[in-house]
């Protein structure tokens, strides 16, 4: 019996109309355009600002539009993941609203979060679940609705986040030249401390205080969490390539976390890559934390070819972070 394998066979993803440019960051908190931009490689980021819609309204969206480039039937789909740091709510999974929204009738659901790390980490469950061949179709969801836990009075964390929403199906698959090979996943918990929400959870619930005290928002301390995403995201893909016997030029592009485009350099360096391997879109979108990855795939669709090797790396809070290499599956239609 042929081994099964996990394929990405759809992409579709999901960005609110709204831009927020620098321009207007610098009505907005102490900052300018010339910072940003040699800092961090942003230019603007989409905002969600419809009332009364969270990100289930960006997963919904991105998942419909996979359904309808796919011609998928809704109904055929195992599992619907929903990789998030920002759940429409707790302890009801935006997963399974989003599911029951596109038509996933037959499927279960849940919420994943790893902060940045989600969508990486979310692509090896799924994977994991069709090898085993326990299911055959899952579509992975990557969405935040980061503008709910940023305060744009914050200029070291409003300057850097952006919404929107990035989804890929999975099916199993028996050509092996096909699909997804390696991962390499990792977390420290030393780190939490330096990108987190203080208050909020089960350590320290809401309470008036915790909101005077600004602790619904996401805090971050930039420098620790760059140093330590640089060499977290460059050692595990350059281990990667390493142990699959591959080298930067076996390697058609490098889909990286959009977290700053000086970690995404020195990534790409380590790898041995040149520069137009590696997708980068941060300009346009900030760091939409579990969707810029299917954000990425899903700008560069239309140039990825069936055989393409590809390495996607993640970072994220936890501290969290990864690569997987996968060989692409379909020439685009
Ligand atoms: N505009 C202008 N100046 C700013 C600023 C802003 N938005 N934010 C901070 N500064 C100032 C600081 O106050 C500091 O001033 P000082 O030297 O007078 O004290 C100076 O700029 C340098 O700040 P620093 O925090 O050392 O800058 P940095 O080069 O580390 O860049 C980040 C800040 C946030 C862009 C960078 O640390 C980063 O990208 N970190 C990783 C973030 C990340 O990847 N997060 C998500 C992980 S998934």
């Amino acid at each position: 019996m042929s081994k099964i394998t996990a394929a990405i066979t759809a992409v579709g993803a999901y960005v609110p109309e709204f831009v927020l440019t620098n321009a207007m960051l610098e009505n907005m908190v102490e900052t300018n355009d010339e910072w940003i931009t040699t800092r961090t490689g942003i230019k603007e980021r989409r905002i969600l600002k419809a009332e009364g819609k969270g990100t289930s309204f960006l997963a919904i969206k991105a998942a419909q539009n996979l359904i309808q480039k796919a011609s998928l039937d809704p109904a055929t789909i195992d599992l619907v993941i929903v990789a998030t740091a920002t759940p429409d709510m707790k302890a009801a999974s935006t997963a399974s609203y989003t599911s029951t929204q596109i038509g996933a009738t037959n499927a279960f659901s849940y919420d994943m979060d790893s902060a940045c790390s989600s969508f990486l980490f979310g692509m090896s469950t799924a994977a994991s679940y069709i090898e085993s061949g326990r299911y055959k179709k899952i579509l992975l969801i990557g969405a935040d609705k980061m503008s709910s836990i940023v305060n744009y009075k914050d200029r070291a964390t409003c300057i850097i986040f952006g919404d929107g929403a990035g989804a890929v199906l999975l099916e199993a698959t028996e050509d092996e030249s096909i699909g997804i090979k390696d991962s390499i996943l990792k977390s420290d918990g030393s780190g939490r401390h330096y990108l987190h929400m203080k208050a909020g959870g089960s350590l320290k619930p809401a309470s008036v205080e915790t909101v005077l005290n600004k602790e619904h928002f996401a805090y971050q301390e930039g420098q620790a969490v760059f140093k330590f995403a640089v060499k977290g995201m460059a050692d595990v893909s350059a281990e990667l390539l390493e142990r699959n016997q591959l080298t930067g030029d076996d390697i058609a592009w490098l889909v990286p976390h959009q977290a700053n485009l000086r970690i995404i350099d020195a990534t790409a360096n380590r790898m041995g890559l040149d520069k137009e391997k590696v997708m980068i879109n941060i300009q346009k979108y900030g760091n939409t934390t579990a969707a810029t990855l299917p954000l990425c795939l899903w700008d560069w669709e239309s140039q990825l070819k069936k055989g393409d090797n590809i390495v996607l790396a993640a970072f994220g809070g936890g501290f969290t972070w990864g690569a997987t290499l996968l060989t692409w599956g379909y020439d685009s239609k």
